[in-house]
């Protein structure tokens, strides 16, 4: 297991980055602002090797910042003790094997507690990202509410503006469970108690993004992905638990249906996004006695690699292998900015090729462009993704649109239904049939190698 008989914590999970070959956690010694200068540099290393970024000193604040945890596959796999190729089956087999917490009474956590005034968000290093945002955002802490109808406890991560020393906004798309738990909140004019968790055990920011029914407990779920119970205790102030061997928790109460303007807050789409938001009151910040603060640098492969990877990709291959049994695999590449999905499919049909573009441009809001690729196509390879698109596809033929359809509403080419020029939630979904007509069937490859060679090494021909 990761922790290696440790406690699931970031710093052991950090540390087992630092074993694994190919990976780094480099250390920033010098004094750096968490006003954009911090996210310049990470942004800067995402073309450098893309490491784990440690800033040891933030503003002379005492709380070292660690960013870039999960700004590749093979990071984010490690939290489930998989690989980058084994991940996606490895969630979808786990998604159902909950373990259930372990209540503790050692609880680093809460050594340092902090309520009323003292719960002040200026003893924190967040950072202020892109040029235009409008101010500091917390981007890495998995939001922790119950679902009101069974109790169990919702993870998701959401982008929260600091708007007053202990006032926040919190900006949830109404889709997701946290949206609906708002709502209820809203109508019964309930105040929704909250734990914002920054610096967990990876598995939990996985469990976050996995996509499971909101009565799926997260710290069960997070539990099934490290294979032990995870360790929790009862949060300072509000009726939540919270994972023991965590950095930092911040615990709030979202008042019910009170909205503020957040935003511009620049985002995964490479774009500033702004949103009418729920407001928080924080009523406590409970710490390690030397706690990390972890930062997840939204315009950045950081920000979109967790959103992908293994979650999205998990459900979209399970939505369409319930269906078409002979989907393949699935790839949300991280440049499409998780509107682009590649499926590898072996066709039983011709009309398969597009139920699978239906089901995938259907069953996932963000998803505008779908592509369906021969199984002989390697979908993790860009260019052989582009070769196939050259020579396997017709337009007038292969091209399938579906105008007016929900989409995104931060995408700035989307559009209203009264005025196409004016921005709004819809968008025109776009399905790309790259698979052979079966009474058609394509040419042999001439870029394969002849049987009797395709098993030598080519280091014995170098010697
Ligand atoms: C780094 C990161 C930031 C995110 N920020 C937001 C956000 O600001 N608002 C939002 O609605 N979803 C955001 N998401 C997506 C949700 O956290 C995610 O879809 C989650 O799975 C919601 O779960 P649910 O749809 O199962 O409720 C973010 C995801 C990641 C990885």
């Amino acid at each position: 297991m990761t922790s290696r008989g440790r406690q699931p914590d970031l710093r052991a999970y950090l540390d087992a980055v630092e074993d694994l070959p190919g990976e780094r956690v480099v250390r920033v010694a010098r004094r750096v602002s968490a006003r954009h200068e911090l996210s310049a540099v990470t942004k800067l290393m995402e073309t450098r090797g893309n490491p784990v970024l440690w800033f040891e000193d933030v503003d002379g604040l005492g709380i070292p910042v660690v960013c870039g945890v999960f700004a590749t596959k093979r990071r984010i796999s490690l939290a489930l003790g998989a690989t980058e190729q084994s991940a996606v089956a490895e969630l979808q087999r786990r998604r159902t094997q909950l373990i259930e917490p372990a209540r503790t009474r050692e609880v680093p956590v809460q050594e340092t507690r902090l309520t009323g005034d003292k719960a002040n968000l200026a003893v924190l290093p967040i950072p202020v990202h892109a040029p235009e945002d409008a101010g500091r955002y917390i981007t890495a802490a998995v939001c922790i509410v119950r679902d009101p109808d069974t109790g169990a406890h919702n993870a998701g991560i959401y982008r929260t503006m600091v708007k007053g020393p202990r006032l926040v906004t919190i900006s949830a798309d109404p889709s997701h469970d946290l949206g609906k738990v708002m709502k209820w909140g809203a109508d019964h004019g309930v105040p929704i108690e909250c734990a914002m968790v920054i610096g967990s055990h990876p598995a939990l920011h996985l469990a976050s993004q996995a996509k499971t029914p909101i009565s799926t407990d997260a710290y069960s779920l997070m539990g099934s992905l490290l294979g032990e119970p995870v360790p929790v205790a009862r949060a300072e102030t509000v009726d939540l638990d919270v994972p023991a061997h965590a950095e930092i928790v911040i615990e709030g109460k979202i008042l019910p249906g009170q909205r503020e303007h957040e935003g511009p807050f620049g985002e995964f789409t490479y774009y500033y996004g702004e949103s009418t938001a729920a407001v928080c009151e924080i009523t406590a910040i409970t710490h390690r006695p030397d706690p990390l603060y972890l930062d997840i640098h939204p315009a950045h492969t950081d920000h979109r690699c967790l959103w992908i990877f293994p979650g999205r990709e998990a459900r979209l291959l399970s939505m369409l292998q319930a269906v078409i049994p002979g989907v393949r695999g699935v790839h949300i590449p991280l440049d499409g900015a998780g509107m682009v999905a590649y499926i590898s499919l072996h066709k039983h049909h011709d009309g398969d090729a597009r139920r699978a573009l239906t089901i995938a441009l259907a069953s996932d809001v963000y998803i505008k462009l779908a592509m369906v690729f021969d199984p002989d196509i390697n979908i993790f390879d860009p260019g052989h993704v582009l070769w196939a698109l050259a020579l396997r596809f017709q337009a007038d033929e292969d091209l399938m649109i579906i105008a007016g359809s929900r989409g995104y509403e931060e995408d700035p080419s989307s559009y209203s239904r009264s005025d196409r020029r004016l921005p709004g939630g819809l968008t025109t979904k776009t399905g790309f049939d790259v698979t052979a007509p079966k009474d058609k069937p394509y040419p042999p490859r001439a870029d394969l190698l002849p049987s009797e060679y395709a098993g030598i090494n080519v280091e014995d021909y170098l010697h």
